[in-house]
């Protein structure tokens, strides 16, 4: 029964088509991830558990991060990380109105949790590769300035060398938003260990999928703790240290103790399950959307006086999330023309994330600070990205060459 249901599913994943050549996304998971889920379903063990814990051990240990934390979204997941920095059992916390550094271009989430806590985000530009500018940022540290939150846009890692000296002089804290980013490496270490806390997302569209969910990790015993109490309601269920609240409080009845604040941010035992197979396809996953990029890049170096190109920089693995584009200055046509002619040949397109943060209409409402934001503008109006995965296989890369050779054939005309 076991074969002829794996062998039904496997065939029904088989089915799935996108009408489009080069889609957004594509699923990357199939029946191991599916028979796993269903077997959680049909032992009623659905609720975090088991599988989640096993993720979180296998999650650590690809990363060689002492402590992960699974939660249900990477907004969830940065959202827990500044909360556990401004709670009051932690030294030296943010507190409000003290500020955070963050790239402005970038997803919501990623600034958001600052406007949460009280604190005042600080929108610092991005160089050609859509990482935070360091000099930019040296100009915007101030007396006020508690954390820096880097974010590895798109699968580029940031120049964390850097980063990390500034944060050890000005003794800030440091939150790597790696949600675009799993298995990226800066000199030889994955992106993610450089901090104080990490963060991940499994959305769909991203490395590997839990379909919805995300991951905090450190290697801080106190700040693992605390993710762990604020993940859940702020009670001890999952505490480290939760012998020591009982002990502590012998008159509560330690199944509903609560020691600090708290979310509800729990992923469910299916995402779990999810990760436990997608976590062990991540290093087939990566060689592909790398081999993929390498053809790209390739293909389209002929446009390179149009197209700022995306690159690996030296010393970092690229796990490639995406491929961004940047139309130059001065170039004879527009981004929208060139993304309109990619989505009419079925390829879809989307804006670098965010843009540039500080111009969405969200920031009219709340308290933030701006740097000089040259290029965040710049990319918002001119720059554009379209899917990589795993599933693309040379037919549709040559396609996809093939409409951009057609754009810039009728250039010509
Ligand atoms: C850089 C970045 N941070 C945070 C998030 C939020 O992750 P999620 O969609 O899992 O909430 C995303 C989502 O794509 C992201 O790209």
């Amino acid at each position: 029964m076991d074969e002829a249901l794996r062998n039904y599913i496997r065939a029904k994943c088989a089915e799935y088509r996108s009408d489009k050549l080069l889609p957004l996304v594509m699923p990357t998971f199939g029946e191991d991830e599916i028979l796993e889920a269903l077997d959680s379903m049909t032992s009623m063990q659905v609720t975090m558990g088991r599988k989640v814990r096993q993720f979180e051990q296998d999650f650590s240990d690809y990363l060689s991060s002492k402590y992960s934390t699974m939660v249900n979204s990477g907004s969830s997941a940065n959202l827990l990380a500044l909360s556990i920095l401004s709670n009051p059992l932690v030294k030296n916390r943010i507190r409000a109105g003290d500020e955070i550094i963050v790239p402005a271009v970038t997803w919501s989430t990623t600034i958001f949790p600052a406007i949460n806590i009280g604190a005042r985000a600080v929108l610092v530009d991005v160089d050609e590769d859509y990482l935070l500018d360091i000099e930019k940022m040296k100009e915007m540290i101030s007396e006020k300035t508690k954390a820096i939150m880097p974010v590895h846009l798109l699968g580029n890692v940031c120049d964390m060398g850097a980063i990390s000296d500034l944060a050890e002089d000005h003794k800030l804290f440091l939150v790597e938003d790696t949600c675009e980013a799993l298995g990226s490496e800066y000199g030889g270490k994955k992106a993610g260990t450089f901090s104080d806390i990490s963060t991940f997302s499994f959305y769909f569209s991203h490395h590997i999928t839990t379909i919805e969910g995300g991951m905090l990790c450190t290697s801080n015993f106190d700040c693992a703790e605390l993710s762990k109490i604020l993940r859940a309601h702020g009670y001890i269920r999952d505490s480290m240290k939760k012998q020591e609240y009982v002990d502590a409080n012998p008159d509560i009845d330690p199944r509903f103790m609560f020691v600090n604040t708290g979310y509800n941010l729990r992923p469910t035992d299916l995402a779990g399950a999810f990760g436990l197979h997608q976590l062990k396809k991540l290093e087939g996953f990566i060689s592909k959307r790398r081999e993929i990029a390498a053809k790209l890049l390739a293909a389209l170096k002929k446009y390179e006086s149009y197209l700022v190109l995306p690159r690996e920089k030296n010393g970092t693995r690229h796990s490639w999330f995406a491929f961004p584009l940047t139309v130059r200055e001065g170039s004879p046509f527009t981004c929208k023309q060139l993304m309109a002619h990619l989505e009419k040949n079925g390829i879809e397109t989307r804006p670098v994330v965010g843009g540039n943060l500080a111009e969405q209409p969200a920031f009219e409402h709340f308290d933030h600070k701006n740097g000089d934001l040259t290029n965040a503008r710049y990319i918002m109006r001119n720059a554009f990205y379209f899917g990589i995965h795993p599933n693309i296989d040379d037919n549709a890369i040559g396609q996809v060459c093939l409409a951009f050779e057609r754009f810039f054939s009728s250039l010509r005309k």
